[in-house]
């Protein structure tokens, strides 16, 4: 993999997030790491910076890492992937182990203390430097039904991109 500039990064961010999906990878070396499909969220700018917005269900054992660590990986993978990307959406690390399931890779960078896969296209080395909770007041209430039933509510974490790094 190669690092590159983000403002040299060419893909359109709606179908690489709605179409492609990412897997996020969160955690580090002392917590350990946990991966999950994602297909909500974004890439932009908040204070100067350049960022991804990540939103991650309460019930999500990722979430129980992002509450330990700040590190976290968006990786986009190839539809030659597409498999594994649905049991890293459907199935939760609390009882497999996706990475072993899948045959995907977990790769260490060092620079961020962060894993993330070895076998995607594009990656974007993440740290969270805010969070804050998806309330229900000010949801229209037809988004609380569809999408909040039980009231599994999303935490957003905005990240700081720190590398970008490409097949
Ligand atoms: C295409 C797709 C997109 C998903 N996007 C999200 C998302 O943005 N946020 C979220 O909390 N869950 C999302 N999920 C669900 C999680 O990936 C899924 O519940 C996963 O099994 C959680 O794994 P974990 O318990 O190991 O963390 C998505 C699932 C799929 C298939």
């Amino acid at each position: 993999m190669k690092e590159f500039n983000f403002k040299d990064y060419k893909k359109n961010v709606f179908t690489e997030i709605n179409d492609t999906w990412g897997i996020i990878v969160a955690g580090d070396k002392n917590t350990g790491f946990n991966g999950m499909t994602v297909s909500w969220g974004g890439l932009g700018i908040l204070w100067h910076k350049p960022v991804a917005y990540i939103f991650v269900r309460h019930s999500r054992y990722t979430h129980e890492f992002l509450e330990d660590s700040k590190s976290i990986s968006i990786s986009f993978l190839s539809d030659e992937y597409k498999k594994a990307k649905g049991v890293f959406g459907s199935l939760s690390g609390r009882t497999i182990n996706k990475f072993e399931n899948t045959g995907l890779t977990p790769k260490y960078d060092s620079d961020t203390n962060t894993y993330y896969i070895k076998e995607a296209d594009t990656v974007f080395l993440l740290k969270v430097i805010y969070q804050t909770e998806i309330k229900e007041e000010g949801i229209p209430a037809s988004v609380m039904d569809r999408f909040y039933p039980t009231k599994d509510m999303h935490t957003m974490y905005v990240c700081e991109v720190l590398k970008c790094m490409e097949k």
